[in-house]
């Protein structure tokens, strides 16, 4: 159905790929190289897609959408489970990934396309499969470049030590985009879309998940209001897309280094009846002001509190908040935050370990009382916390007894090194 007060037919429903600015567009050479990178099949990573993962760097391969609409753009076929997927490529230096686009630009993404159907209703997608990484051509009136439709969601998979490439609940984050859609008015891209962009964009990069144990291909799906529109509206066509780079820690330091976090006291990050629970661009731009100062003080993240009273913690920058007190541990409810799939899955973890789990307004001061205090999320996977500060006052934290058996249990899951009672794991 069309999202709520979406633009109806006969709208100016310019084709993007038809338009694409001729600034976007790569070198005639570089697009043919382009479509043989795109058409060549063989080994390597795209074996099983028919493809190849281009082997030079970005810029060659930065096609503007319309010629990469032009050129022989693969539609995945249906993926086959039990053949073996490109092993890591050589050109990574997988023992010092960071949280970076670093070798982006070496990667496939996968691209589809939402317009209204003939009964102004229905939202028609169009599968341009996967294709070189490049950038986008776009109208300056795109909606989400004006007005901000844009929402994304984060995703990992993973190399098991038998080889095999996993992805951790990815319906959850086909639902969690729906519902962002949702509220953002935008077309919802359906599940098997989502769940298909993301498999084959995996796939085409098989060599870009990193060995068993090093990191993980972080995939980003993003979808753009990228249809054009001049007064404040819904725009009347989609673009769904999915990328991805190859990461490790999201934080300097390393993935279980304790973290120091700053309470900000005068911005606030989200309000009631706001977006704060959608993964939608336009939650984090705002929060990069605190979130700078801060780091230059040598802190890692900031951690915010409700706009109402001031009171109650919400959530870091990039992540959810737990603290633990005795056998209990309490992490917000949901409303003003993020629904973070990692957060819901430590709940589940916590609670199969034998903890009692709240989800419940959480006092900033009872935070600064816990006996533990760990974030959670898809980037940050699970960081113990060993500094917060609140204006003048500040607390170390020694304990990262239960953060750490938690981040045993969910990346022993994750990666497929332990059983998976909850059938989280999907193999691509
Ligand atoms: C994620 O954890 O996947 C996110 O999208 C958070 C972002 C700040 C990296």
């Amino acid at each position: 159905m069309r999202a709520r007060g979406a633009a109806p037919v006969g709208g100016r429903g310019v084709d993007l790929m038809a338009r694409a600015s001729p600034l976007a567009r790569p070198a005639v050479a570089t697009r043919r190289a382009a479509r043989v990178a795109v058409g060549a099949g063989g080994g390597g990573g795209g074996d099983r897609l028919g493809l190849e993962p281009p082997a030079c760097g970005a810029r060659e391969y930065c096609v503007g959408y319309g010629a990469m609409a032009r050129s022989r753009r693969v539609v995945p076929r249906a993926l086959d489970s039990s053949s073996m997927h490109a092993p890591p490529t050589d050109d990574v230096d997988w023992d010092n990934l960071g949280f970076s686009c670093e070798h982006v630009s070496k990667t496939m993404m996968f691209v589809a396309t939402a317009t209204l159907g003939a009964d102004g209703q229905t939202w028609e997608w169009k599968e341009e499969g996967v294709g070189p990484y490049g950038a986008l051509a776009m109208d300056p009136s795109a909606q989400c470049l004006n007005y901000g439709q844009s929402i994304f969601e984060g995703m990992k998979a993973q190399r098991t030590m038998e080889g095999n490439l996993v992805l951790f609940r990815p319906s959850e984050n086909a639902k969690r985009m729906r519902d962002g859609a949702a509220r953002m008015s935008m077309a919802p891209p359906p599940e098997d879309l989502f769940l298909r962009g993301v498999k084959a964009t995996v796939a085409a990069n098989a060599a870009f998940v990193p060995p068993n144990g090093k990191g993980a291909l972080y995939c980003r799906p993003l979808l753009l209001g990228s249809g054009p529109i001049l007064g404040l509206g819904p725009a009347p066509s989609y673009t769904f897309l999915v990328y991805c780079s190859p990461v490790g820690s999201y934080f300097k330091g390393g993935q279980l280094d304790p973290i120091r976090l700053k309470v900000e006291e005068v911005e606030h990050r989200a309000a009631p009846g706001g977006t704060g629970n959608t993964k939608c661009a336009g939650n984090y731009s705002p929060v990069l002001n605190v979130q700078l100062e801060a780091k230059q003080r040598g802190f890692n993240d900031v951690l915010y509190l409700d706009a109402v009273s001031n009171t109650y913690v919400e959530e870091v920058s990039s992540c959810n908040i737990f603290a633990v007190f005795g056998n209990k541990i309490v992490t917000p409810s949901l409303g003003t935050i993020l629904p973070g799939v990692t957060r819901k899955s430590i709940m589940d973890l916590a609670r199969s370990k034998g903890f009692e789990v709240e989800e419940a307004p959480l006092a900033i001061d009872d935070v600064l009382r816990a006996d533990e205090v760990f974030t959670t999320g898809t980037a940050v996977v699970l960081s113990p916390v060993g500094y917060i500060e609140r204006g003048e006052e500040g607390r170390e934290y020694q304990n990262t007894e239960v953060a750490m058996s938690l981040y045993e249990a969910l990346t022993g899951i994750q990666q497929q090194t332990m059983d998976d009672p909850f059938g989280w794991v999907v193999t691509v």
